[in-house]
């Protein structure tokens, strides 16, 4: 955990943008896997994190913003715990590592809400995503664990996305330290991806990675030499000479804040010529948005500014023609990029994305783009120092969206059908980093793995 004092004044900063009512921060509770007793490895949820810190099943938090009081509400380990887990610290005791000094069972939390509710205090709560906690929250306020997540409290959401948007020096320790177990996974997968290897071997090899650094993977890894799959959880091929294996991967530091980095490895260590100029396309772009990131400028601009860079590069291959601007503007290099340039980073892989992904990314000023492949951008609004995010361009040849966009005529002014058939074998590139808005522009989290041509064939070529 964090000292007390953080969490205090994470708690006083949320009372600052919230007059009245009461909030109410639901933990997580263990997940049963196959029986009730198996679980999944426990997750606690990030809301309950940020503002108390504690990071054990069955808890939830109280903070009200009209007593100025904050309470936990969890029980104490019974003789039968205690005897399977051990003597563990009391709820009080681990409450005052988060500042809190009120401590109640949790049995006592629907009494707490009723008398809330009767003496007509709202009761903000952010959208549940699990159903236990839907469940749970229909049996305190009355609300059917159904729509529920429709009652989440918009002030509240807000005013959690602008604290957590601005990353505090400790949440970027504990980012760069997720960040070192990143690159350890890139390197170790740059290095495994010989002729013959099995995916997973590979991808459970640098789940270890991040297990031996002390946190699960941010997100189920992504490795595959059928990269043109954005999210391709499977690892079942046997690399073959010729392909390109796309890794995307990240691992939680010790507090849970999440690293997620992308490489592109040559499957045997080579680029060839062709993999080379498309390779240099997206680092091109990945280069780009390092150094355009700054404060005051949209992502939806870099975004946009990454896509150019792309399209340009594909009309000198001859994939893309005409004028670039228009294709960027009619959405036409969509059928090589059609996901965003990246999103928040912090206590979730994705920041925030349970409070939604249009009030994390965008606002007033700077609105989704309702268009295939941009309107993937999950982050586009004005950047600020301390936000954390994601750079993340990528070039992809997807068969079935080619063959879907063909068969219509899609873009024909700015694509070259005949050359992109020729392209139906290559798979995908993605490159990611992790960048820092700073006051003056921004800077990559954690070390940079080996990115350019050459460093990538070096690491490559060793064991
Ligand atoms: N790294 C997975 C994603 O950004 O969606
Ligand atoms: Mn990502």
């Amino acid at each position: 955990m964090f000292n007390a004092e953080v969490y205090k004044r994470r708690r006083s900063a949320l009372r600052k943008q919230m007059t009245s009512g009461i909030a109410l921060i639901l933990g997580n509770s263990e997940a049963s896997m196959n029986y009730p007793a198996n679980t999944y490895h426990f997750r606690q949820d990030s809301n309950f994190l940020y503002f108390f810190g504690l990071d054990f099943p069955d808890f939830a938090g109280v903070i009200d913003f009209e007593t100025g009081q904050d309470i936990i509400f969890a029980d104490d380990l019974s003789i039968d715990d205690i005897v399977w887990m051990g003597d563990q610290p009391s709820v009080r005791e681990r409450a005052l590592l988060a500042g809190v000094e009120n401590t109640r069972p949790f049995s006592k939390l629907a009494e707490y809400i009723s008398e809330a509710i009767k003496k007509g205090k709202k009761v903000h709560f952010t959208p549940p995503y699990r159903a236990v906690n839907k469940m749970l929250l229909e049996s305190l306020t009355g609300i059917r664990a159904a729509v529920v997540r429709d009652h989440a409290s918009t002030p509240l959401i807000r005013a959690i996305i602008a604290l957590r948007s601005v990353k505090e020096p400790c949440e970027i320790e504990e980012l760069e330290k997720a960040a070192v177990a990143g690159y350890e996974m890139q390197v170790k997968a740059m290095k495994m991806a010989k002729v013959g290897r099995w995916e997973q071997t590979i991808a459970g090899t640098i789940e270890g990675i991040s297990l031996a650094h002390g946190g699960v993977p941010s997100f189920p890894i992504i490795l595959s030499q059928n990269g043109q799959i954005l999210h391709n959880h499977s690892h079942n091929n046997i690399l073959e000479a010729g392909r390109l294996v796309v890794c995307d991967c990240g691992a939680e530091s010790l507090l849970h804040y999440a690293s997620d980095h992308t490489r592109t490895t040559p499957v045997g260590g080579k680029f060839t010529d062709r993999q080379k100029e498309i390779y240099e396309i997206v680092l091109a772009a990945n280069n780009a948005t390092n150094k355009n990131t700054k404060p005051g400028i949209t992502y939806q601009q870099v975004h946009l500014m990454a896509c150019k860079i792309i399209a340009q590069g594909l009309s000198e291959l001859g994939l893309m023609k005409g004028n670039v601007d228009d294709a960027v503007c009619e959405g036409a290099h969509a059928l090589f990029m059609p996901h965003g340039l990246g999103h928040m980073i912090g206590l979730d892989v994705h920041d925030m994305e349970d409070l939604g992904q249009t009030l994390v990314g965008y606002d007033e000023e700077t609105r989704p783009i309702k268009q295939f492949g941009t309107e993937a951008l999950r982050f586009g609004r004005k950047l600020e120092p301390g936000f954390c995010l994601t750079n993340e361009p990528g070039i992809y040849f997807i068969p079935a969206l080619i063959d879907a966009w063909k068969k219509e005529n899609k873009h024909a002014d700015f694509i070259n059908y005949d050359l992109v058939e020729k392209y139906k074998d290559f798979g995908g590139i993605r490159l990611e980093d992790m960048l820092l808005v700073t006051e003056s522009g921004c800077r990559i989290i954690g070390e940079r793995p080996p990115i350019t041509v050459e460093e990538v064939e070096a690491i490559a070529a060793t064991e």
